[in-house]
């Protein structure tokens, strides 16, 4: 027999509570996590005043760390750890790839920078598709599948901005890392038997990441990257130009031609990131901050926001099959929305007012039934599973003063396009695989996408990065939060933020928590090993879910939880970072 905790619902959908002006829920539901749960949410979290670093690199975070010390900003701090992570964290951290910026500043201020690639000037809508019309892998692997890199330019804009120490200053302790760096278990697990078939492809990759006779390099092995030191050291001394232009740009054309890549000069000296207005939206009576299109994130996690805002989910039990079956409703719906509608503003007219609105989520709730589950079918299209060859990064910072910097940057894959530019040092991202290189066919995330996301020269393909801020009801700084996870990263940053504010958990217990994801196609219900016990599985199965176990949702949460002045930090235990505090 099910148990039935429907009543609180039905008494909030009964009294139409508005989106927007429930407030905080808990009604004392004891959250537990299932006993099969592999990790333990009872460590303390890190606690500091005056300033906190979390990323998933332990010498990124210290260098953040010695920024804030220096007397530098959280956007300072965010600068260095995004140059250190480049090295440090290669398979991620990136300058040949790219991301967003979400920024809370102790003035009031909030900003979004989007230092998202773009096609080059030669893409076409059908340059993936082979003669039978079938998507090639070329969008995945090799020279063609590069977007047009917008790391460099993002960290140079967001200084020239925000900056308050010297750009020269910030690049130095990338540059030493360059110079040789102890090479850690996290590296090494990067690069699985299959990573190192996939780099040894490309002989500028194999040298710069395989120097032990084209084999991984071993934990306490010194890694030294003496081409991207150099690289480095040209944007150091000339800003975006020593990347966009010059040497750089010469050697990445060079790397394109030998492997008929198609970025050019002209594409290198185009680019350039842009400020957008952020994505606002109220949750629980607090202001959560997130990135506009071209990332979808924001919009996206808007809408199921508004939807769940609805329910007093609180009231539900934590992880019993009521709450997941909600969420999985709302993500859902949310996600047909994402994949039909959502690309780059500058190219394609996006209904993000309506996506966002309060009063769309409530009719888009209407056909949310509590008894069974809508078939994504009557939603949309279907598709196959998502994959886990991937990797992006993210950080998030807190300054003395209260600025607030979350960013979330990415090469797709991990390690991207596998192409290392030769005498440069660096790797490319395959950015071009989340275009919709054939409109309604899944990409390497199992996301089905349309024609609005189709490739287009110029255009900046559609991502799912989320880097997040959350302010209190006060207006005061309370989360700054995000993950990786292609697909499933609006749901694991949503469901870090739900489980603070609706179900109180302390920095730990939001990061640690078991995740579940739902994205419309396929329509699946995925849970972590171990995340969900069976009876609540069966229970979903009872409503129509169909319900997977994966051996995990590839999220890295990096989370900064603020609490009547005292910062908490934890990075999460599925990979390994740290915070540090100041
Ligand atoms: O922008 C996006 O949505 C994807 N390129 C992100 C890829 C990703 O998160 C892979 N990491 N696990």
């Amino acid at each position: 027999m099910l148990r039935d905790p429907w009543g609180p619902i039905r008494y909030v959908l009964a009294a139409t509570v508005l989106a927007n002006t429930a407030c905080a829920t808990g009604t004392g539901t004891v959250v537990t996590f299932p006993a099969s749960w592999r990790f333990n949410a009872l460590e303390a979290p890190v606690t500091a005043h005056r300033g906190m670093v979390v990323s998933t690199d332990e010498l990124a975070t210290r260098v953040g760390v010695n920024v804030l010390r220096a007397g530098g900003n959280a956007v300072d701090a965010a600068i260095a750890v995004h140059f250190s992570l480049a090295v440090v964290n290669p398979e991620a951290g990136n300058i040949g790839g790219g991301g967003f910026m979400v920024a809370s500043l102790a003035d009031g201020t909030t900003a979004a920078l989007d230092f998202r690639e773009k096609a080059p000037a030669a893409a076409t809508h059908d340059m993936y598709l082979d003669a039978e019309n079938q998507v090639t892998d070329q969008s995945v692997v090799g020279h063609l599948s590069s977007g047009v890199p917008g790391s460099v330019s993002g960290m140079w804009v967001a200084h020239q901005r925000y900056g308050s120490l010297k750009w020269q200053d910030l690049l130095e302790p990338a540059l030493e890392l360059a110079r040789g760096f102890e090479v850690r278990a996290r590296f090494i697990g990067s690069l699985t038997p299959s990573m190192v078939r996939s780099l040894s492809r490309f002989p500028a990759s194999a040298a710069q990441f395989l120097p032990r006779n084209g084999q991984p390099p071993q934990i306490g092995d010194t890694l030294r990257q003496p081409d991207l030191r150099a690289t480095l050291q040209r944007i150091q001394e000339r800003g975006a130009d020593g990347f966009y232009e010059g040497e750089t740009a010469d050697l990445i054309v060079a790397e394109m031609e030998r492997g008929n890549g198609i970025i050019t000069l002209q594409d290198l000296a185009n680019y350039e990131a842009v400020w957008r207005k952020p994505v606002s939206f109220s949750y629980r009576g607090h202001t959560v901050i997130s990135m506009p299109p071209s990332s979808s994130g924001g919009a996206t996690m808007a809408e199921m926001a508004n939807i769940l805002e609805l329910y007093d989910l609180g009231s539900l039990p934590w992880h019993g099959h009521e709450r997941v079956h909600l969420y999985a409703e709302a993500w859902r719906r949310a996600y047909a929305d994402r994949n039909h509608y959502l690309a780059d503003p500058d190219f394609v007219d996006i209904p993000l007012e309506r996506m966002t609105s309060p009063t769309y989520a409530q009719e888009r709730a209407a056909s949310i039934s509590l008894n069974a589950a809508t078939p994504s079918l009557d939603v949309g299209p279907g598709m196959e599973a998502p994959q886990d060859r991937i990797n992006t990064t993210h950080f998030s910072v807190v300054d003395e003063l209260g600025n607030a910097v979350a960013v979330t940057t990415t090469l797709n894959s991990s390690y991207g396009s596998k192409v290392t530019v030769n005498g440069a040092g660096f790797v490319l991202n395959n950015e071009m695989d989340d275009f919709s290189a054939k409109p309604g066919t899944p990409n390497q995330f199992g996301l089905v996408q349309g024609e609005n996301n189709a490739i287009a020269p110029g255009k900046r393909m559609l991502s799912a990065m989320t880097p997040t801020i959350v302010l209190d009801p006060e207006g005061s700084l309370r989360m700054v939060t995000g993950t990786p996870g292609g697909g499933t990263i609006i749901t694991t940053v949503f469901q870090t933020i739900s489980n603070v504010l609706d179900y109180q958990m302390n920095v730990v217990e939001a990061v640690s928590a078991p995740r579940v994801h739902h994205q419309h196609l396929p329509d699946q219900i995925f849970y972590e090993s171990g995340g969900l016990d069976a009876e609540t599985v069966r229970s979903l199965e009872v409503l129509g879910h169909r319900v997977f176990e994966r051996p995990g949702i590839s999220g890295d949460v990096q989370m900064i939880l603020i609490e009547d002045g005292l910062l908490s930090a934890w990075s999460d235990p599925r990979r390994g970072g740290r915070a540090a505090g100041h």
